[in-house]
């Protein structure tokens, strides 16, 4: 094995290892559930009971904080299909790493621009506000952030309802007024938008700038949530009646409304999984630097491996040392090289592309300042290939995990299952897709799992979810 080999080579994670991973998952997800867990996978239940069942009507308003934009969406639904109209407003760092009330006065202003543009600042329309960080909810309409991740650190708002800063934001603008009804982590919304599609969708995931997963729990199995709170079956009974006088094909809602009583959607928070250690035999010292370079040091450490905001990070670090050892672009450190954040991981998808030629890799590298031959070209390309290929085995091992609990609760020998999927690295890598289905398949071999991509996970399925919430509050 040549040097470089040999760097890659700590890339590579066997079938053992992997299952390794995926009982490690298993093991915290459990232990995430019960009360006083002290699990590095938070575990946290969402309020949402039930998949979206066609019969959702009306005008929302969607709104979606996660990565660098805010989105702020108008969702129209008319007889099964919806209508989305949006606009993105940019996130500029002093926001995302000022002061609360800075971030949500920002946010507020953004909304109330979205509202004079579609001419509904008089609406009051029910809103949904898509948050894509773990927040502790004790209901579908609050929600207390546990931490940032990402990139985000704004001040004064870890320990605090981020329904209530907007609300506060919004009535210290006075120009508008807003009925936020649901409070949705982004993966959640992704199982909602892709379940109005498909109802065998139970778990939502993401593999973009950060990773998570959501899914269909039963009621029983969540240790954490006090059961008396829970709608009653008469509850539903009731709205079902209800419905049934309108809806003459009742039987399909028959069996949803049964599931609805029993499951309700927890919000993983599985980038979370290693912050105890567990995965400290598969991390690279890469993988360390990343870490300790980050803004959240010791956190997150699953999502560091295998999600959009690190892994062009740790492809420039490894690319970093090739060349310091002499083994890449002659040697030459450049200043580029040395800048972190530098190799984004869009040029990871760009460069594993097939369709690339070695000479456009070499053009992309030039464009970020790095002069290479064609044989530097190939060691980048390998780099990037083993970097992306064990996020999407280390996200198949997790989500292995997860259809086999699934499976286990429900007894069954084998089971049929949608994961609704959201996120650039899934829908823009050449390979991450491929390699997460083969993982999956291999490590879940009861299980046959159909994945669909989200389309607009966080507009409708915020809307979504605000029409559900809505349809509780109003009975
Ligand atoms: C981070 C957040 C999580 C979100 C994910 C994807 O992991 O903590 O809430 O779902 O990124 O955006």
């Amino acid at each position: 094995m040549n040097d470089v080999e040999e760097t890659l080579a700590l890339f590579k994670i066997n079938q053992d290892q992997l299952q390794l991973v995926k009982g490690r998952m298993r093991e915290r997800l459990e232990e995430g559930l019960k009360s006083k867990s002290t699990s590095t996978i938070k575990m946290l239940p969402s309020f949402v009971y039930l998949t979206p069942d066609g019969t959702e009507r009306g005008k929302y308003l969607a709104l979606d904080l996660g990565g660098t934009n805010f989105r702020a969406m108008l969702v129209r639904f008319k007889k099964q299909r919806y209508r989305l109209y949006h606009k993105i407003y940019t996130i500029p760092l002093e926001f995302m790493q000022g002061t609360g009330e800075e971030l949500f006065d920002h946010l507020a202003q953004c909304i109330c621009d979205f509202l004079d543009y579609m001419g509904l600042k008089k609406a009051r329309l029910p809103a949904g506000f898509t948050f894509s960080f773990p927040c502790e909810q004790a209901a579908i309409d609050t929600g207390t952030l546990v931490t940032w991740t990402k990139g985000f650190k704004a001040t004064d708002c870890e320990g605090h309802d981020v329904v209530n800063m907007l609300q506060e934001a919004i009535k210290r603008r006075n120009e508008f007024d807003l009925d936020i009804v649901a409070l949705i982590n982004d993966a959640v919304g992704t199982m909602m938008s892709c379940a109005y599609e498909d109802p065998q969708c139970e778990i939502g995931m993401i593999a973009g700038t950060g990773t998570n997963l959501c899914y269909m729990e039963e009621l029983k199995n969540i240790e954490k949530i006090d059961q008396r709170n829970v709608p009653t079956k008469r509850d539903e009974e009731t709205h079902e009646a209800e419905e049934d006088k309108q809806n003459a094909g009742a039987n399909k809602k028959k069996t949803e409304v049964n599931s609805v009583v029993s499951k309700m959607c927890i919000n993983t928070e599985w980038g979370g999984l290693g912050d105890d250690g567990c995965l400290d035999d598969i991390i690279t010292s890469f993988d360390v630097e990343v870490d300790k370079n980050s803004i959240n040091q010791g956190k997150q450490r699953f999502e560091k491996l295998t999600s959009g905001m690190y892994l062009g990070e740790i492809v420039r670090r490894v690319l970093l040392d090739l060349t310091r050892r002499g083994l890449l672009f002659k040697g030459h450190v450049t200043e580029t090289l040395k800048t972190p954040g530098i190799f984004e991981t869009k040029y990871l998808s760009q460069i594993e592309s097939d369709r690339l030629a070695l000479l456009q890799v070499r053009s992309i590298l030039q464009q970020l300042g790095l002069l290479s031959t064609c044989h530097d070209s190939i060691i980048v390309k390998a780099v990037c290939g083993a970097v992306s290929r064990r996020a999407a085995q280390l996200c198949g091992a997790g989500l292995a995990a997860v259809v086999d609990k699934i499976r286990e609760n429900r007894k069954l020998d084998h089971l049929s299952i949608t994961v609704g999927i959201d996120g650039a690295l899934y829908k823009l890598h050449p390979r991450f897709s491929q390699v997460l289905k083969e993982t999956v398949r291999d490590l879940a071999p009861q299980c046959d799992v159909t994945f669909l991509p989200s389309e607009e996970g966080s507009g409708k399925g915020a809307a979504l979810i605000a029409a559900v919430a809505r349809r509780k509050q109003e009975m």
